[in-house]
């Protein structure tokens, strides 16, 4: 049995690094070079409880965390040490009913399967939020912008300026996670993450300044020589004061035919909190990971973000990589998506009736390839139809159907480049369940 106070100076591997959670105290010392988020992130608990940084990364509320930490338990606390509660996520914004919640600390959720083809946008209220940690709550009157970097005029801009100096551009963008569709892969084999149906993706009509332009207001030129990146920090930080960041390639940041926007508007509004508000960045046709919400900083620099999510996340590897041998150096950053589509009606499972079948989906492709073909089978993919393809109208495909029949419904999108979706998930099975896009399987009976 052991006192906080002793805990407390098991801070360093000279030392010993201890840790508790619940009542219970655990010698990480040699996981510390183990734990898939960096040394340095279970540092920041040495000494301490594992709680409140437990409570930023909703990755570790799984049994299996907790299972491995027993591994390294060396005792208990004494009874008399009660837990002080952790409040990070104290002021959190009212969250709209008819979200699915993946986690609610931090606040992830989905929209219905069945409503994300209903409309081409997705309303405010149902599209998807992607949270890594506590929404930071931004006072809009005092609110700042920093822009900087070597070879510009360091610029720190209000909304009022952002909205006055700067056209209005609007463009209409879909983001996806690239964790959606994770359930299905983790199915073939368990990874770590939040275990998204197929509903982390949603479009929405974007409003804000064109990123290209405030960096030509700061006086960055339309190219650079060398591989440069444009960095971006959010309000909201880990337990360390680490803010959530990410960057993508100067190129494209300039761009104008990439539209990159620092959006104060989602489908003629103001941005919700869950959402960024006040600014957010939206980077078409890229992963979601990029467009980084609670804008704070964007930074012109010749390397890219050194944010966890950057360097350690969002990555992807070959199915034979494990936690014991990934090299994230190995691997880039996830930045443009690979070509994806889903069945959102009907759902696994479900009994339809016999006589006419209509299947309703969501088709759409990275790096604004569009999506030139839906095939859709309802035979476990032995024969193929071809869906309509509506633009912003439902494409819903209609298909006679018996009675009695057990069909395997089928979808998988052609874009542009002819890139095409793999059949199955098991060849593209990675440790983090991210880039999950192999065709959409959903079995139903007739009756
Ligand atoms: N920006 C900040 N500051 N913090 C975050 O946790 N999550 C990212 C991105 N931007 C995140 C962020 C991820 S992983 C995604 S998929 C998108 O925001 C989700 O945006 P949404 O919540 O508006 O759907």
């Amino acid at each position: 049995l052991y006192t906080r106070e002793e805990v407390g100076r098991h801070r360093s591997p000279r030392d010993r690094i201890w840790v508790t959670h619940g009542t219970e105290v655990f010698d990480v010392t040699d996981f510390v070079e183990l734990h898939p988020g960096g040394a340095d992130k279970l540092l920041l608990a040495a000494g301490g409880a594992l709680e409140p940084f437990w409570a930023l990364y909703a990755v570790h509320n799984q049994p299996h965390v907790l299972e491995l930490l027993r591994e390294y338990k060396v005792g208990e606390l004494r009874p008399e040490e009660a837990l002080p509660a952790p409040a990070p996520f104290a002021g959190a914004p009212p969250r709209p009913p008819g979200l699915r919640v993946n986690s609610q600390k931090p606040f992830n959720a989905e929209p219905p399967a069945e409503l994300l083809a209903e409309r081409f946008l997705t309303p405010n209220e149902l599209f998807f939020t992607r949270n890594h940690l506590p929404v930071p709550a931004v006072d809009p009157g005092s609110y700042r912008l920093r822009v900087e970097g070597p070879g510009g005029r360091a610029l720190s801009l209000s909304l009022a300026e952002l909205r006055s100096r700067f056209p209005k551009h609007e463009v209409t963008a879909t983001l996806q996670c690239a964790g959606n569709r994770r359930a299905e892969m983790s199915r073939v084999r368990p990874v770590k993450g939040l275990a998204w149906d197929i509903g982390a993706i949603s479009t929405a009509r974007w409003g804000g300044a064109r990123l290209r332009d405030v960096l030509l207001h700061a006086g960055f030129g339309e190219e650079r020589e060398g591989e440069w990146h444009v960095c971006f920090e959010g309000l909201d930080t880990d337990a360390g004061g680490a803010p959530y960041g990410a960057s993508i390639a100067y190129g494209r940041a300039v761009s104008p035919a990439a539209d990159v926007l620092l959006a104060y508007e989602m489908n003629g509004e103001e941005l919700p909190r869950d959402h960024g508000f006040p600014l957010r960045v939206v980077v078409p046709g890229v992963v979601g990971a990029r467009s980084v919400k609670w804008l704070r900083r964007v930074a012109v620099s010749p390397a890219e973000s050194p944010s966890h999510w950057q360097q350690n996340d969002y990555k992807g590897f070959s199915p034979s990589v494990d936690w014991d041998t990934v090299d994230y150096s190995a691997a880039p950053a996830i930045q443009e998506l690979p070509v994806q589509s889903a069945i959102t009606h009907p759902r696994p499972g479900a009994a339809v009736p016999a006589g006419e079948l209509t299947v309703k989906g969501y088709a759409w492709s990275g790096g604004g390839r569009e999506v030139v073909r839906v095939d859709v089978s309802l035979d476990g993919g032995r024969t193929w139809r071809v869906a309509r393809l509506t633009g912003e109208r439902p494409a819903p495909l209609e298909a006679p159907v018996a009675a009695g029949a057990e069909l395997e419904i089928v979808c998988k999108a052609v874009d542009r480049s002819y890139n095409v979706q793999p059949d199955s998930v098991a060849p593209i099975w990675n440790l983090r369940g991210v880039l999950s896009n192999a065709w959409h399987r959903v079995r139903v009976t007739v009756s």
